[in-house]
């Protein structure tokens, strides 16, 4: 067996970026693609894009870090700015979605058992993605992520997606919080119904459980509002963000309401690089520049125009395509069959990055900034690709 540098984990592609200009990334040999993975919904704002490049590089040369036992200046002006603009009266900083999940996890059970009570138990849905470390692979019922890896964290109980009455079904008395993903990404780019999302508010209020949401995907105006759980018309208690909150910079996010944080006291939870002064000049540059009506307008009007035209192509090709799904600019493509040879066919043979995912779907998912020109060079690419694909085989 022969070990490489980089720990083998990822199934990498041959494409090799080395710089990023706008929409586009550049690969060592030279070749262009067009980025609608956006790095997996995190460059909400392309690459390079020059309000985040120059914060990013004034801070490097005032303070990168400092440890969480000092006062945070940084730290507390972005944290007031998302209570200013979210549900949220507190927050924990993270360096990855998977961090802030785990937060809101603990956050849910210290809720409980500071009061003295025993409720742990958190309900999840089938087919979520909420990371990669035991707690969060433990919240997914899907078994690839957690071969050879047992056992799983106990504690969690996974319901359908969108099955209100499977949640009610699933409480019991040691439940603690539901945990759900307003928009499944990984899972297919499935939006929950508002029934689902505003039943699942009302069983909590109910039972006094906490609702969890994870909108590290499709969160920060990702959705065409700032959250996707504004269009749901409801509030959580605790919500993981990450992603495109940072814009590319590694930092995450779990909000909380002051009631749902009550366990959350000294010593109970910490973090080495967690809202150091870096990452929080990253996240002010985002907020600076996607915080705004005008920006989410454009968001919403953007994924209105490139969800019409995908609508109308899939139209030419009834026998590869079978739907379009999504909020914003997080659109799914649904396909006839799995979708993973045709996302590295458009790659491969015509320059356009895309992103596979659950359901046989595949995600389009592009900076929140493209332009008409991006989307019209998009949908050539998409139709060359569609017109030259042969479905394997086996699919
Ligand atoms: C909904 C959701 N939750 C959590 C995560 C984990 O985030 P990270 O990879 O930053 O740990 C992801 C990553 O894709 C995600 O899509």
């Amino acid at each position: 067996m022969s070990i490489t540098p980089l720990m083998p984990v990822y199934p990498r592609c041959g494409f090799r970026p080395v710089r990023g200009e706008g929409a586009w990334l550049i690969s060592e040999d030279g070749s262009r693609a067009l980025d609608f993975a956006a790095g997996i919904a995190v460059n909400l704002l392309g690459h390079g894009h020059p309000h985040l490049t120059k914060a990013i590089q004034d801070q490097a040369a005032t303070l990168i870090h400092v440890s969480n036992l000092y006062g945070s200046p940084q730290g507390e002006a972005f944290a007031q700015r998302l209570v200013d603009t979210t549900f949220a009266d507190t927050v924990f900083f993270t360096n990855s979605g998977a961090e802030a999940v785990e937060c809101a996890i603990k956050t849910a059970r210290a809720y409980h058992q500071s009061q003295g009570s025993d409720r742990f138990e958190i309900i999840t849905f089938k087919n979520a993605f909420h990371g990669r470390t035991m707690a969060t692979i433990s919240a997914s019922n899907q078994e690839k992520m957690h071969k050879g890896f047992m056992p799983l964290l106990e504690g969690f109980k996974y319901v359908d997606f969108d099955d209100l009455e499977g949640a009610k079904a699933a409480l019991g008395p040691k439940t603690a919080a539901f945990l759900v993903e307003p928009i499944q990404g990984e899972g297919g780019v499935r939006p929950a119904s508002d029934a689902f999302m505003q039943g699942l508010r009302a069983l909590a209020d109910e039972h006094g459980i906490m609702l969890i949401l994870d909108e590290v995907q499709c969160g920060v105006a990702r959705s065409g509002t700032l959250y996707a759980y504004e269009q749901y018309g409801i509030t959580p208690d605790i919500m993981a963000t990450a992603k495109g909150l940072g814009g590319g910079f590694p930092v995450g996010a779990c909000l909380a309401t002051e009631e749902a944080a009550r366990g959350m006291v000294v010593g109970t939870h910490g973090s080495t690089y967690g809202g150091n002064p870096f990452a929080m000049a990253a996240c002010q540059a985002v907020w600076d520049v996607v915080a705004n009506d005008e920006f989410l307008e454009n968001v919403r009007a953007t994924g209105d125009k490139v969800r019409t035209s995908l609508e109308q192509f899939i139209g030419n090709y009834p026998d590869l395509f079978t739907g379009v799904r999504g909020k914003g600019l997080m659109l799914g493509v649904m396909m006839t069959h799995e979708t993973r040879a045709f996302v590295a066919h458009l790659r491969d043979n015509h320059g356009l990055l895309l992103v596979a995912a659950g359901d046989n779907t595949f995600r389009v998912l592009p900076p929140l900034n493209i332009t008409d020109t991006e989307i019209q060079i998009f949908m050539e690419k998409l139709s060359a690709g569609a017109a030259s694909y042969q479905v394997p085989q086996a699919a």
